[in-house]
């Protein structure tokens, strides 16, 4: 098998170093019926009895989900079909529906003044709420807009906009045209951008003049503009922009419009595509271990089903709730978290257009304060930024509406998860760690609200309809014992689950289930403890996870050799108590290779222009050589021990080309 299991096992250690591990009950506040509403699942015999269904009875089980939680036009009649070998996964097949229709008709048509979103602005008291019947005629000028330029059912559509209502209006206007929709963070650069929108194959583009975040301004006009500068990589021929700070950009005649002249010209009326439940939905690209950025596509029915299940029954929201993700909605959680989940249950959603510290720390815990917050969903890493930063900016704030507080993204230390359960759900809301992918499509290993006791650091149990199994990374053979690190691998298919990457399926069947044949591979290591709860142990293959942002070592490697004195290079993870790992490049240099005191600096510079600030190293090494094998492979094992201090223990080293460079690079690493 390809996988090495070197991460896992570092984090694997750092895990065991935890002090002895305590089971935290449900608090009893939640199942007070004068307190909170009953959560949707309130015991582990209702847990484990639905469990039991989703997985002997899946067709019965998500068939009634699905007509439960979501409106069809024409109704399914086959729940599941297809496998993993077969590769042609599908659910409710016959089924047609609209994604739009789903997050925002049906609930602006009972309750047209139910607030939608809330959007918290970059200024604390830049604050505007959208209520479900103006969302719906937004999206419908919008859906308008676009059909007017001649988008139609199954084209492409990107969109580079920052986090504003607009943002989510654009989306759900794809939706309800059948439109393709692109999303691609914000925090991309032109290239990246450009990659993206060429894969794709979009015609329109949408934007804003610029963005804001943290008291700055970003400007993503310009940086459109520099992706589509070389007309002929791509085949954009509008360029949408709202204009979110009014600086003036530069229009371009014939190809850029404004967002507010088309919407003033649109009628807020617009029918709605009915779509197979099948169709395409959206892509999002993610990194994967090798290559280019894969645009994985997500389909209507099962994504939409997965999305809404996991916001009711893991977030236990109820109709009053009001429910904040933190996320960008570049990244899948704004996708299912912020928008498809929350508004296909027709609740309060908030968009938080600014950082965990703008103005002062206190944001957060200000912004729930404010608006009432009942669901609370951040990554690791902003807990950990957040609890360096002192107990007293979340103590002045009144967070007695919590009753969840989630957690994504990366595996959360003991540490923070204890200060996020005792200083933020001071011990009276349900912790939720909860493990997910892009490709997944929603969260597929949680504790429930009601009913799971936790474990600081342990994602605990799967969700409804997936079956976790950990694989032997060599032989593939499934592991049954305790404690031991195995491969993360789902045994079957689950509605939200991606069905391709876009217009390469055979690699998305070498990906993700060819590498175990019969099971999907999640990527990541775990282990199951005595109880049966699972404890995510990080990537098992190139991939690293910066603050909770998903990197490949190989497109920032690639990155790197653009600069004319690199002469190859090798990016691996090591730990870091912030944000979980950082980036060391070990760069080697071309013989007549410019040294000047400024180079590590202009390398990183070229990892944040070609990739994005967010993929910039940390630590840049500029080494002799690398340590090789004879056939010239460089061992990045090596490297990866050596910057997480395990340099004593590096084995055996004897069959490298030459072991004599070790020394030298332990040495400038930890000099
Ligand atoms: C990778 C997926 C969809 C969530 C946002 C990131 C890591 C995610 C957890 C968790 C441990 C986690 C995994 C996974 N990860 N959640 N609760 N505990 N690790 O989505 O960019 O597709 O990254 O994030 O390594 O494979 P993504």
């Amino acid at each position: 098998m390809p996988h090495s299991t070197e991460n896992n096992i570092v984090a694997a250690k750092i895990q065991e170093k935890a002090t002895e591990i305590v089971t935290h009950p449900v608090p009893g506040r939640l199942l007070d019926s004068k307190q909170c509403p009953t959560p949707h699942i309130n015991s582990m015999e209702q847990y484990r009895a639905m469990y039991q269904q989703s997985v002997e009875e899946p067709d019965k089980f998500f068939g009634n989900l699905a007509r439960e939680l979501l409106s069809w036009d024409k109704p399914f009649e086959t729940a599941s079909h297809g496998s993993f070998e077969d590769g042609d996964v599908a659910w409710f097949l016959e089924g047609e529906l609209n994604a739009c229709y789903n997050a925002v008709d049906r609930h602006a048509l009972k309750n047209p003044d139910k607030i939608a979103i809330i959007h918290e602005g970059d200024e604390p008291a830049d604050v505007r709420h959208l209520s479900y019947g103006e969302l719906l005629r937004d999206v419908c000028r919008m859906a308008n807009v676009l059909r007017s330029l001649g988008v139609r059912k199954g084209d492409n559509v990107a969109i580079y906009m920052p986090m504003i209502p607009e943002t989510m209006i654009a989306i759900l206007a794809c939706a309800r045209i059948g439109a393709i929709h692109s999303v691609v963070f914000a925090g991309f650069s032109a290239e990246s951008l450009l990659d993206r929108v060429a894969d794709c194959g979009a015609h329109i583009v949408i934007t804003s003049d610029e963005g804001r975040r943290g008291g700055r301004n970003i400007a993503t006009k310009s940086i459109v503009d520099n992706a589509l500068s070389k007309e002929e990589a791509h085949q954009v021929e509008h360029v949408i922009v709202y204009q979110r700070t009014g600086s003036g950009v530069p229009m371009m005649e014939n190809r850029d419009l404004w967002w507010h002249e088309e919407m003033e010209k649109a009628r807020p009326v617009c029918s709605y595509e009915k779509m197979s439940a099948e169709d395409p939905l959206f892509l999002l690209y993610t990194s994967g271990s090798t290559g280019a950025p894969k645009g994985i596509v997500h389909t209507t029915g099962g994504y939409l089903l997965g999305a809404a299940a996991t916001v009711k029954y893991i977030f236990d929201v109820h109709p009053d709730d009001v429910y904040a993700c933190m996320a960008d909605i570049g990244w899948v959680t704004g996708h299912t978290y912020i928008l498809y989940g929350p508004l296909t249950l027709g609740v309060t959603t908030v968009l938080f257009e600014s950082t965990p510290t703008y103005p002062t720390p206190a944001r957060f815990w200000e912004l729930i304060d404010k608006h009432k917050v009942t669901q609370f969903y951040t990554a690791p890493t902003a807990i950990r930024a957040l609890q360096r930063l002192g107990d007293n900016w979340v103590d002045e704030c009144d967070l007695s509406s919590l009753r969840v507080i989630g957690s994504v993204g990366e595996p959360i230390n003991p540490e923070a998860w204890n200060w996020y359960n005792e200083k933020v759900g001071k011990g009276r809301c349900a912790v939720v760690d909860t493990y997910w992918q892009t490709e997944t499509g929603s969260i597929i290993i949680s504790p429930l609200p009601g009913c799971t006791p936790t474990k600081a650091g342990s994602a605990t149990l799967p969700f409804f309809g997936v079956q976790p199994v950990l694989l032997d990374p060599a032989t593939g053979a499934k592991i049954e014992s305790t404690d031991e690190t195995g491969v993360l691998a789902i045994k079957n298919p689950w509605p939200s689950m991606a069905r391709s990457i876009y217009q390469n399926h055979s690699r998305f069947l070498d990906t993700y289930v060819r590498a175990y044949p019969g099971h999907y591979f999640t990527g990541d290591g775990a282990s199951v403890d005595k109880d049966g709860y699972i404890w995510i142990r990080g990537r098992v293959d190139d991939v690293i996870n910066v603050s909770g942002h998903r990197l490949s070592t190989a497109e920032i490697e690639s990155a790197l050799a653009s600069h004319n004195s690199v002469s190859e290079s090798a990016v691996v993870g090591a730990h870091d108590d912030l944000t979980g790992q950082a980036i060391h490049a070990f760069v080697s240099l071309k013989p007549h290779a410019n040294v000047s005191d400024g180079l590590d600096q202009e390398l990183v510079l070229t990892v944040r222009k070609i990739i994005g600030p967010f993929a910039a190293p940390k630590r840049i090494h500029i080494v002799r050589e690398h340590p090789k094998t004879r056939s010239g492979k460089i061992v990045r094992r090596i490297l990866r021990k050596i910057v997480n201090g395990e340099h004593n223990q590096l084995g055996d080293t004897s069959t490298l080309a030459d072991p004599s460079v070790i020394p030298s690079i332990v040495s400038q690493v930890h000099q």
